[in-house]
């Protein structure tokens, strides 16, 4: 093994330590990425409330291990935690990830060498979680932990392909996610939707089914919690959840439209404009308000660096659990009307004093889900902005 300078890091209650690289990237000997540490906090938040959900020791699969720093953290730091499988096909992951075992004093954490879809094959259905956090996107992979995926087991998913995703460009999107997106203000909650609509179609081919605990947008990255189910007819039911979203690129209007081969209308209700359509997608819940009140309070009996990143983001998602799909984003609005914006919490108010929906959402500070409508929206803006005037 190469000789390198080595760096210790600490997260939560683990010591961690890797060889010294300039910059974050895959060219380095062992990857590590201190910008991840909120995602793998909120991992050991979600995990420890799935196996208290459980209530059972529950085993773990870290599929990408890097420096091992999830497998490590889990049997540390997250209770009910029988044995952890840390895989990596990189033989400097592995000696790394040992060295760490060792250094935080851990038994029934186990290091193996295969592809990554190789490893689940060979131990098929002997995981309550399947950790998948590779470079890119976790698309070729889902196949294999679709098939081994047990009943009632979690996955957690991280894909730091947003571009691809959100739809920057349309085709790396069709080709990994058969899916087709469109650039937009809420572009990223459509990459979450195309990302879990994924993992569903490649699931029902096993007749397994996804609950979605929860999902977050943040930085370059997009991560989801879901909890997989089995059952034939329950499948079929499930993938009702899929459909497209239409944006009218003219007006702001969207739509819904569930069914993967249902006709989808052409032209904007509004405006009668063309509309651009993204999907196939998941249309059903992205957030589970009790599972995430379930994290919030996980965060008084676990130790986390990013504790107030954590909960201002856990209270965001909690407040989005039961909106609507997409959300308006008040700068393209007011730019749309060439107006300037009136105080943003103001506009939640009004739409809620006319008796609609508004809330918040993690994807943008300016953003609101709501059921108003744009053409209510708009109107509520304008009178907003004539108030401002007087
Ligand atoms: C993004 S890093 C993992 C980071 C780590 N989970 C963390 O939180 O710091 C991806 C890792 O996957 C490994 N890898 C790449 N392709 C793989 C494959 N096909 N099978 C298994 N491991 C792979 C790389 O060696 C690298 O260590």
């Amino acid at each position: 093994m190469e000789e390198y300078k080595i760096k210790r890091i600490e997260e939560g209650l683990t010591k961690i330590e890797f060889p010294e690289f300039e910059k974050v990237s895959s060219e380095a000997p062992v990857f590590y990425n201190p910008h991840m540490e909120l995602n793998r906090d909120l991992s050991i938040l979600a995990i420890q409330v799935f196996q208290k959900e459980q209530d059972r020791e529950i085993n773990i699969c870290d599929l990408f291990g890097g420096s091992g720093i999830r497998g490590v953290r889990y049997k540390n730091e997250i209770d009910g935690v029988g044995e952890v499988s840390i895989n990596d096909i990189s033989e400097t992951a592995n000696h790394y990830e040992r060295h760490n075992i060792e250094l935080n004093d851990l038994k029934d954490v186990h290091v193996h060498q295969h592809d990554a879809s190789m490893f689940l094959r060979m131990k098929r259905g002997e995981f309550d979680v399947i950790d998948i956090d590779p470079f890119g996107t976790p698309s070729p992979f889902l196949d294999s932990a679709s098939y081994c995926s047990r009943r009632n087991s979690l996955l957690c998913v991280t894909a730091t392909d947003t571009s691809a995703l959100c739809g920057t460009y349309q085709e790396p999107c069709i080709r990994k996610y058969n899916s087709k997106p469109y650039k937009s203000e809420y572009c990223h909650e459509n990459g979450i939707r195309i990302l879990a609509g994924f993992v569903a179609l490649t699931l029902s081919k096993y007749a397994k089914y996804i609950e979605v605990k929860m999902s977050h947008s943040t930085e370059h990255y997009m991560r989801m919690y879901l909890e997989v189910k089995k059952g034939s007819k329950r499948t079929d039911e499930s993938l009702k959840n899929m459909g497209y979203i239409s944006h009218c690129r003219n007006c702001l209007h969207r739509q819904t439209s569930n069914g993967l081969a249902s006709p989808i209308d052409e032209v904007c209700p509004v405006c009668g404009e063309k509309l651009v359509h993204a999907g196939p997608l998941w249309l059903g819940s992205i957030q589970d308000g009790d599972f995430i009140q379930k994290m919030i309070d996980e965060t008084e009996n676990k130790k986390i660096n990013t504790e107030k990143d954590a909960l201002k983001l856990l209270n965001k998602c909690l407040v989005e659990a039961d909106a609507p799909a997409t959300f308006y984003d008040v700068h393209s609005i007011c730019k749309s009307l060439k107006l300037s914006a009136p105080k943003f919490d103001l506009i939640l108010d009004e739409i809620r004093n006319e008796g609609f929906e508004a809330v918040k959402t993690h994807y943008n500070p300016i953003g609101i889900k709501s059921d108003a409508g744009i053409e209510n929206i708009k109107r509520i803006i304008v009178k907003l902005n004539e108030n401002m005037k007087q």
